[in-house]
């Protein structure tokens, strides 16, 4: 299928002023309640990642989990999980963050890839770039290399793909809302 722009674009709803005065929120529920949506996405992905040498996706709570997790069964690699702080059993790494509209912390298990991983990290939607930063510093930590951070939306003025293509990871976005 033939990657639509236009159309795509027309599955993300903005709302302003949500969660708080100021944002506009780039609401990607209408992608998944339309199968054609979803499914020029995951192809989009599949095309661009079939012949490459990741080993691993690894993906966001919770949006990130949507797509990467299709993703991973259709490639057949593994899927590491990304998760917001208190989530995940066992001994964690966790590394906190601001994001556009507020702060976080991320953590991975421990042992989640192994040392030398060829790391895809995917999430949905590219603000500030610090929830990225942040699961790409929990990686590093256990010796994953980022081969590049893939995402639905970039919003290029909040400047989070320059700064982690400063990092010399590239990035790959569907679309991007100036
Ligand atoms: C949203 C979005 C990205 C992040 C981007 O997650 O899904 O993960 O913000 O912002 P940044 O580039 O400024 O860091 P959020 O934690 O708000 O919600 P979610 O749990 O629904 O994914
Ligand atoms: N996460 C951070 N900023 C966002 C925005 N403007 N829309 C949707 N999700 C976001
Ligand atoms: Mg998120």
């Amino acid at each position: 299928m033939l990657f639509d722009d236009f159309y795509f674009k027309s599955l993300i709803r903005t709302v302003e002023d949500w969660p708080k005065p100021g944002i506009s929120f780039r609401d990607i529920t209408p992608i998944f309640s339309n199968p054609k949506g979803m499914r020029m996405v995951v192809d989009a992905y599949v095309h661009r990642y079939i012949d490459s040498d990741i080993t691993h996706i690894a993906c966001i709570d919770a949006r990130g989990f949507l797509i990467a997790s299709v993703l991973a069964y259709e490639l057949r690699i593994p899927l590491v999980l990304v998760r917001k702080k208190g989530k995940l059993p066992g001994k964690t790494i966790s590394q906190s963050y601001d994001l556009e509209y507020g702060s976080a912390e991320l953590e991975i298990q421990e042992g989640a890839v192994n040392e030398g991983a060829n790391v895809l990290l995917f999430d949905d939607l590219i603000a500030t770039g610090g929830t990225l930063i942040a699961a790409m510093t929990l990686l590093r930590q256990q010796g994953a290399t980022i081969k590049e951070v893939a995402s639905i939306i970039d919003l290029p003025d909040l400047g989070g793909s320059t700064k982690i293509s400063d990092l010399d990871v590239p990035v790959f976005a569907l679309c991007a809302f100036e």
